[in-house]
């Protein structure tokens, strides 16, 4: 018997369908959770308003930008995290933060289970319930669209007969993924892996072909983790922030591939990620420049199997834990700045310094 569920809540039509599903099939009350990842979009004060007007007995939203950045992206740059040496781990780093908050508010409002809107086809299902096993094994999940046949027309069909607040017609072609470190998009046309991606896929960057003068800037980092840009010190919410715009304009991070995921699926994904992109050129640079040959040779390794388990769903398991501890080991000293021109797609490296440089002219 299910009595209190907290609902990861996004704001769209499926998860605001989801609150009077679950209540209808389980007669549990629901409790709805929004977490601010840099997502952007709607007000969270709207999205919250609108998941009690949906039937949730509570609704929450938690502005977890700066800890996102902190405490989830910052050890990613440490670990030069790119799946398949090509995915920056967007959505891969979001979930545990989502899992966390859904976590502490089962705890506080005494609720017996977690509920998410992902199918049974992507990664994001495995995350969640890996993630709240490994915190709270005493929770249960409901995966209302995976497991009680909440197909998208019934879906529809349901907000229309409850005249539930949402616009159905409000519809991407694209099923997305957004927050601070980047955009994804998949499905429609887009899982022709011929088919090339149409420009309305993209909203982060700027059309890389068009011509434009460069911009450059210049990275600090300190021992690891970004600092400053163009020499003022900035919170890495901020600072991420600003690269999203910066090299955004110069179409810097679009990423075109098939993935392997982890459920067995190879699927066509397209990435945003202008920040990401060149935040982890420059850490990168910065290591080859600051890194002893032996340790940076193994950390490959390491930094490699660090993206594989975060792409997994693994972030709250003891071989995360044990690797991240080597991280910070390895990146202590890999401090200095590093100059970067974006143009035309690309993030450029075209200088790099450090008081820890092993480079001896
Ligand atoms: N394929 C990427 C990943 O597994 C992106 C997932 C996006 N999630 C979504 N619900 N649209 O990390």
């Amino acid at each position: 018997m299910t009595e209190r569920v907290v609902l990861a809540y996004s704001g769209g039509l499926d998860t605001s369908v989801a609150i009077g599903w679950i209540g209808a099939e389980t007669g549990a009350e629901v409790i709805a959770l929004a977490v601010d990842v840099g997502q952007g979009g709607e007000d969270l004060e709207v999205i919250r308003q609108r998941a009690l007007a949906c039937g949730a007995v509570e609704a929450i939203v938690v502005d977890a930008r700066e800890e996102f950045a902190t405490s989830f992206v910052a050890p990613a740059i440490k670990a030069n995290a790119l799946y398949m040496d090509r995915y920056p781990l967007i959505s891969s780093l979001s979930r545990p933060i989502i899992v966390k908050h859904l976590v502490a508010a089962a705890r506080e409002h005494g609720a017996d289970a977690i509920a998410h809107g992902c199918t049974g086809k992507g990664n994001d299902q495995v995350r969640f319930e890996v993630g709240v096993m490994a915190l709270a094994p005493n929770l249960r999940v409901l995966a209302p669209v995976r497991d009680s046949g909440m197909t998208r027309d019934k879906a529809i069909a349901f907000a229309e007969e409850r005249g539930l607040p949402i616009d159905v017609t409000k519809k991407s072609p694209y099923s997305i993924d957004q927050n601070l470190w980047g955009r994804t998009a998949e499905c429609g046309i887009l899982e022709d892996p011929w088919a090339q991606p149409p420009e309305d896929v993209f909203v982060y960057t700027a059309d890389p072909t068009v011509a434009r003068t460069p911009d450059e800037v210049t990275i600090s980092f300190t021992d690891g983790v970004p600092t400053a840009l163009d020499g003022r010190q900035l919170p890495l919410v901020d600072l991420i922030a600003e690269l999203n715009r910066r090299a955004g304009a110069h179409g810097v991070g679009r990423i075109d591939m098939i993935e392997d995921r982890l459920v067995g699926i190879k699927s066509r994904e397209i990435y945003e990620c202008p920040a990401a992109i060149t935040l982890l050129t420059a850490h990168r640079d910065l290591e080859d420049l600051t890194l002893e040959r032996d340790l940076a040779r193994f950390k490959r390794g390491i930094d490699q199997r660090w993206g594989e388990l975060v792409y997994d769903g693994l972030w709250y398991s003891p071989l995360k834990a044990a690797l991240d501890a080597f991280v910070d080991s390895a990146s202590a000293g890999v401090s200095g700045d590093v100059r970067i021109r974006l143009a035309g797609g690309v993030a450029q490296v075209v200088g790099r310094r450090s008081p820890h440089s092993l480079y001896d002219h």
